[in-house]
């Protein structure tokens, strides 16, 4: 039964997170149907359990209150025959309803025992699991971090199928390094060995000198403000949203965020402004303005890494241009990595890589890439032609 709810209980969370797919693919009766079916489940487990309850627990009853007549009828044939007072019965009688009552209720505990111990056998799997990336023993911290990320000959793979095969960068501090490739390229794997959200089988990832295996988790990531591919702003305010890798954060400093971010604006023309509640529970943003938000959170946190994954996909060119001229001043004693599709956002970076298939098939500047007439000049061919063509038709 315990079991059957969880099951309804991820089946209803899905629902309602997902509401929108669904309603979008027009799947809300198979979903209803889906649900009842589940939950139809549900009722027939809890039926189940009330007929074992019912097979039990009357005849329990039924036993336990024969004894009573028989007591009673044991103690007149005493008191009759003078072995026993009336009122050492009266008061032997009541006793024994007063311990009945107590004794029902370890009848039920034992049943609340029988579920919880179902609970946390589920719970204490997950608890058990831990996770596999945890400090060493023995922690290094580079003595002062100036984010020069170095990549030697890195190989990895989440299981099976490598995704990196011997990748090399080295991104030099303040520098900007962009990553290109297809989609399933390995972009953000490369990102997560960094902030090793996992490790690498070969080779080593090494901040400021120092193999990121050995760092504290809490240091290294003190170190890096990552604008994730998938955004996600809590329910909670656009301030506290901004301010939350550093929740002491004066106000100034997070309006100052959210100006290079490019989203000071929007927030200002909101009635309550920074106290907006946003996220599930509050107000709907644009997919570009959770973007900009997600920007403002990470230059907020003041790390010596940033990193941007596909962090302007969803504004508009315009907008992503003035991001990127107010991220010229931050980015300046940053480490930065860029991951995007557009040219238009990668070509001011000291470095490009492009990925195919976890290998680094292209890497230099973007006028060395645009010679070597490889991958990187096609893709700059395929977003300028019709720019292009259009050029050719205005002159
Ligand atoms: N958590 C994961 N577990 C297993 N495999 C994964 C995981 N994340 C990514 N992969 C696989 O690793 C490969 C590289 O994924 P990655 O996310 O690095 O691509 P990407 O270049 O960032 O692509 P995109 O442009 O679509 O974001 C893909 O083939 C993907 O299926
Ligand atoms: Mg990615």
């Amino acid at each position: 039964m315990r079991e059957q709810n969880a099951v309804l209980s991820t089946k209803t969370q899905e629902n309602i997170s997902g509401m929108r797919v669904v309603k979008a693919f027009a799947r809300e009766d198979y979903e209803k149907e889906a649900f009842r079916k589940e939950n139809r489940e549900v009722l027939r487990l809890n039926l189940k359990v009330s007929y074992v309850w019912s097979d039990f627990v009357p005849v329990l009853d039924f036993l336990g209150s024969l004894c009573t007549p028989a007591l009673m009828s044991l103690g007149a044939y005493m008191v009759v025959n003078g072995q026993l007072t009336l009122g050492v019965l009266v008061s032997f009688t009541n006793y024994v309803w007063m311990i009945t009552g107590p004794m029902r209720n370890l009848g039920g505990v034992v049943n609340m025992l029988a579920m919880a111990s179902t609970s946390a056998e589920k719970l204490f799997r997950y608890i058990d699991l831990g996770t596999s990336i945890k400090d060493k023993p023995v922690t290094r911290v580079p003595e002062k971090f100036r984010g020069h990320v170095v990549f030697d000959h890195v190989t990895f793979s989440y299981g099976d199928g490598v995704v990196l095969k011997d990748v090399s960068l080295d991104a030099r501090p303040g520098q900007t390094i962009a990553l290109m490739g297809a989609t399933g390229s390995g972009k953000t794997s490369i990102i997560n060995l960094m902030a090793r959200f996992y490790e690498c089988q070969k080779g080593t990832v090494s901040i400021d000198g120092v193999d990121v295996k050995d760092m504290p988790l809490q240091a290294l990531r003190d170190r890096i403000g990552i604008v994730m591919q998938e955004t996600f702003l809590f329910s909670e305010t656009i301030g506290n949203n901004i301010a939350f890798g550093r929740p002491d954060l004066p106000q100034e400093n997070i309006e100052a965020a959210a100006q290079a971010a490019q989203a000071g604006d929007f927030v200002a023309d909101l009635p309550q402004g920074y106290e907006t509640i946003v996220g599930e529970r509050g107000l709907g943003l644009s997919g570009g303005q959770k973007q900009r938000v997600a920007i403002a959170r990470a230059l907020a946190y003041d790390p010596t890494i940033l990193v941007l994954d596909d962090a302007t996909s969803a504004v508009d060119m315009e907008t992503e241009h003035e991001i990127q001229q107010h991220l010229q001043k931050q980015m300046k004693d940053r480490t930065t990595f860029i991951i995007a599709h557009r040219i238009s956002s990668v070509q001011k970076a000291d470095e490009i890589l492009v990925l195919e298939h976890g290998c680094v098939a292209e890497r230099g500047t973007h006028a060395q890439l645009l010679e070597r007439k490889g991958l990187y000049y096609n893709m700059y061919l395929d977003q300028y032609r019709d720019f292009a063509a259009m050029e050719g038709q205005v002159s």
